[in-house]
């Protein structure tokens, strides 16, 4: 598929314990073109983040990878490979969430970066706060 004449969306996120927002916005980001390129936060990489997800890295791609609008994930183990991304797949769309706004605007010289707004009312922290009250 790479390579070729189709339009390649690209996003990334932990996407952990899947919820309705993540599904919003995949399904946007691939509406917005032909072939969607999901990264995931390898458990490394939330590390160093400071993060810790409840399902592993693996158990993540396999989820992301059952759901319909999405044709490929990759491991995302930097925060420095996403141009190198970018050129590797051919991406037109730098897809983020709204909570990212403006911080990938740099990249707009290789592909065009857009934010979608974010489901309201919902996220991972938010479910695993609930179930812990
Ligand atoms: N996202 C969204 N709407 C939400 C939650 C997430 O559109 N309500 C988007 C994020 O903007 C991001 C992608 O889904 O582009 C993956 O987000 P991720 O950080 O994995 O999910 P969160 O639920 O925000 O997780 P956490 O609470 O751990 O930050």
């Amino acid at each position: 598929m790479e390579g070729k004449n189709i339009t390649t969306v690209l996003t990334y996120g932990t996407f952990d314990m899947l919820h309705i927002g993540h599904i919003n916005i995949l399904k946007r980001a691939k509406s917005l073109g032909d072939y969607l390129i999901v990264g995931i936060s390898t458990d490394e990489f939330n590390t160093l983040k400071s993060k810790k997800s409840y399902y592993s890295y693996p158990d993540r791609k396999r989820i992301v990878e059952a759901i319909r609008y999405v044709d490929k994930v990759i491991p995302e183990s930097t925060w420095e490979q996403k141009l190198e991304d970018i050129k590797k797949y051919n991406v037109d769309y730098f897809v983020m969430g709204s909570d990212w706004e403006g911080k990938f605007d740099y990249l707009n010289s290789y592909c065009e970066v857009i934010y979608l707004s974010r489901t309201e009312g919902i996220s991972t922290s938010k479910i695993k706060d609930d179930f812990s009250q």
